[in-house]
């Protein structure tokens, strides 16, 4: 009986978290969240690559043809060149998507092998980051980095418009410290064409050392078109300010829920999760929907349901549409709710909460 009567319990805790909707105020008298290492001295010094290494920038190219995925990793230096003499990439009719990796990441590992197939099958160009070699130093010393590995994206770019790519086909896509990264690409391809990218996708842009610095100096509403951000861990590896147009606080944007009973979803699972939702909004993009939000303290609390203004995250995105959006939803990969994660008593937390002390009497 015991062990029967301990799953569903070991669930709802694990889906409770630490997320803070319900009843709860925030008091001015214990103060707000610093976040995470706000503050890195030193980090918007320069850094540089020098010739030695720089072959170990790359971009991989990823595509499907008759439905195998095929891959091709290839120096910085030399993949304006290769993609000229690709007869596959089309300029014209297709849209071109560059997703850059964050730290510790690489253009070999699943999940960035998932957002590169499912922009493919979209029909994209797909180009991902391989910086490895880079972003495996020390996480301030990496973000010293990101600049010149952004800026060296942006020089690839522009060499992309002379072969015929028009930064109106193009969309950056950024997974953490990759958001800057794109943000970075996307600065010096307005500085050399002054066209800047159609639009710059951020997965919970990176908050530690660059929550405290100037707007112009990280991933922000300038840097394309159409700018947009997914949120799911604010106060520890991303950003609770508003960095675009549209802006989802997925879940309150705090914590996700975990889809592992007694193991709560903390900082980097919350962080990593952003990348998931956007894989599977790529794969399903009417499914994600939110609603809009009148402050992200709102947001936070999941206090958005009376909102009619709705719009889906992922390729789909209503640009005419922009705010601060809740999105909800379920626990379990592949996570989306659809028109179900609108309804307040779908709200995860207090969903599963509200079951917990439901019992009036409680013998142990
Ligand atoms: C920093 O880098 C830029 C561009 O590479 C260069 O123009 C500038 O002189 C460098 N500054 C320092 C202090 O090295
Ligand atoms: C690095 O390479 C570039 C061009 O390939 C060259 O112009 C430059 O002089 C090289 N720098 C050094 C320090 O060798
Ligand atoms: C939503 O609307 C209901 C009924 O109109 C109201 O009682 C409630 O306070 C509203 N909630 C918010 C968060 O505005």
């Amino acid at each position: 009986m015991r062990s029967r009567s301990l799953l569903p319990i070991a669930i709802a805790i694990a889906n409770l978290n630490f997320a803070s909707s319900g009843t709860y105020t925030p008091r001015a008298d214990i103060g707000y969240p610093a976040g995470l290492i706000p503050d890195c001295p030193g980090v918007t010094k320069n850094a540089s690559i020098s010739n030695a290494t720089l072959p170990q920038l790359q971009v991989t190219f990823h595509k499907i043809t008759n439905g195998i995925i095929t891959r091709r990793q290839v120096p910085i230096k030399s993949a304006a060149r290769i993609a000229s003499m690709d007869k596959t990439i089309d300029w014209k009719n297709k849209k071109t998507v560059l997703y850059a990796v964050g730290f510790l990441d690489s253009s070999i590992f699943p999940q960035s092998q998932a957002i590169g197939t499912g922009y493919a099958k979209r029909g994209y160009n797909v180009f991902i980051t391989e910086t490895q070699f880079f972003l495996t130093y020390i996480y301030p010393k990496s973000v010293r980095l990101s600049r010149v590995i952004g800026k060296k994206l942006g020089e690839f770019l522009v060499k992309l418009t002379e072969q015929g790519l028009d930064p109106q086909n193009l969309e950056l896509v950024g997974a953490s410290l990759g958001a800057h990264v794109v943000s970075y690409a996307a600065k010096h391809l307005y500085s050399i064409t002054g066209k800047k990218p159609a639009r710059m996708t951020g997965l919970d842009p990176a908050g530690p050392c660059f929550r405290n610095l100037p707007y112009e100096d990280r991933f922000n509403i300038n840097d394309a078109d159409k700018v947009d951000a997914i949120h799911t861990n604010i106060d520890g590896f991303g950003i609770a300010e508003t960095l675009g147009h549209i802006d989802f606080y997925v879940n309150g944007g705090e914590f996700q829920p975990s889809d592992i009973p007694y193991i709560p979803c903390l900082i980097v699972c919350s962080h990593f999760r952003s990348i998931l939702y956007w894989w599977q909004a790529l794969e399903h993009p009417k499914k994600f929907i939110g609603m809009t939000c009148d402050s992200v303290q709102d947001a936070r609390f999941a206090r958005c349901f009376n909102s009619t203004t709705h719009n889906y995250l992922g390729i789909e995105t209503k640009f005419d549409r922009p705010g601060i959006y809740y999105l909800g939803t379920n626990n379990e990969f592949p996570y989306f709710r659809g028109k179900e994660g609108l309804k307040a008593e779908n709200e995860i937390y207090t969903s599963v909460a509200r079951t917990i002390n439901s019992d009036d009497s409680f013998v142990v």
